[in-house]
């Protein structure tokens, strides 16, 4: 029996330094100290033995399964450093390595001319004014001098949700006009972009959706100097102050004088080519004095303040400055187009 310890003893310390996983080290745990391993199978035969060699044997399997316990446990330990080891080595990251290039998005044409104007505008003492795209009608067209019957309220031009006439999609910034006026102290000075909606077919220079700016001042003694000198300045700071612009009669309801802004073609500059139609000029604007009507209605006294308003299409705004030639473009949102600006 003593020479089947010693055995026992010489083989399993050697399974143990053989053991490379914890895994392989648990099975010989198993094999030699579990209930049916080959210590207790060992132990099992004692009851033959004489009574001085009993005592002599079982302390001997004894000491054998404490140090078989002990070098079971310090193999466990290395074993589990070593797998913390090989992690570290596998996880590791490479910081020096380039990473994956993310693709960086820009601003839309649209919105680097919307907010180009609005830094130039806020600069001149302007805010900006928001108002709801869903209108009412009084909004959009009463409150802004244009009656029942005028042709601009027609249900083929506009989007209206019931079947009275009284809600609608705005058609244009103007509204906002009134909205400001109406929540606003005097002096008024502001600058309201924002979409407008018209039942348009699409082509190169109509969508059923686009996108203006409106702009009002109101305040003592304004005149249509001021119109004239504060919108000559904007367009010089947003083109370059070489550009010639001309100011023509025109009608609106909800100004008296009217007037259309034309700036000099940015792509001829005034000889005539195909983007001005031979004119030499482009139509940028309408505007002029707030009828006197609009400034009571929204409880302005006219004889102490006045007022200019003026309204642009952004879109075409955007076209002129990097020179596109299809509306279309701007709202099919095609990276290969975006990436260009
Ligand atoms: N709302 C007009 C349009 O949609 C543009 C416009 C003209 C705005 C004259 C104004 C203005 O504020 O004074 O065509």
């Amino acid at each position: 029996m003593e020479e089947k310890l010693r055995q026992l003893r010489e083989n399993s310390l050697q399974a143990i330094r053989d053991a490379g996983a914890l895994e392989a080290l648990e099975n010989v745990r198993v094999k030699y100290l579990g209930k049916k391993g080959e210590l207790t199978a060992v132990l099992k035969q004692m009851g033959g033995l004489s009574a001085e060699e009993r005592p002599r044997m079982g302390q001997m399997a004894n000491s054998i399964r404490e140090e078989l316990t002990e070098a079971l446990e310090n193999a466990r330990e290395t074993l589990r450093e070593k797998a913390l080891e090989a992690r570290l080595a596998a996880e590791r990251l490479d910081v020096t390595i380039p990473g994956t290039p993310v693709p960086i998005g820009r601003q839309h044409p649209l919105t680097r001319v919307i907010s180009e104007f609005s830094e130039i505008a806020i600069g001149m003492g302007f805010t900006i004014a928001e108002g709801p795209e869903v209108e009412l009608a009084s909004y959009n067209f009463d409150k802004l001098n244009t009656a029942e019957g005028h042709p601009a309220r027609d249900r083929q031009d506009t989007f209206y949700f019931d079947d009275d006439d009284q809600v609608l999609l705005r058609t244009q910034t103007s509204p906002i006009q009134i909205h400001v006026m109406e929540t606003q102290s005097l002096p008024i000075r502001v600058i309201a972009p924002g979409r407008v909606y018209r039942k348009d077919e699409v082509d190169a220079t109509h969508s059923p959706m686009f996108h203006q700016i409106e702009g009002l001042v109101v305040d003592e003694g304004i005149t249509f100097a001021d119109l004239k000198g504060t919108l000559n300045d904007l367009v010089h700071r947003l083109y370059g102050s070489d550009l010639r612009t001309r100011f023509r009669p025109h009608h609106f309801p909800f100004t008296e004088p009217s007037c259309e802004m034309d700036v000099e073609c940015f792509k001829c500059h005034g000889a005539g080519c195909p983007v001005c139609k031979g004119e030499g000029w482009v139509e940028l604007l309408g505007g002029g004095m707030v009828h006197p009507k609009v400034l009571s209605g929204c409880g302005i006294d006219t004889e102490k303040y006045s007022g200019f308003a003026f309204g642009f299409g952004s879109d075409r705004l955007a076209m002129f400055r990097f020179n596109i030639s299809d509306l279309r473009l701007l709202f099919e949102n095609d990276v290969r187009f975006l990436e260009q600006f």
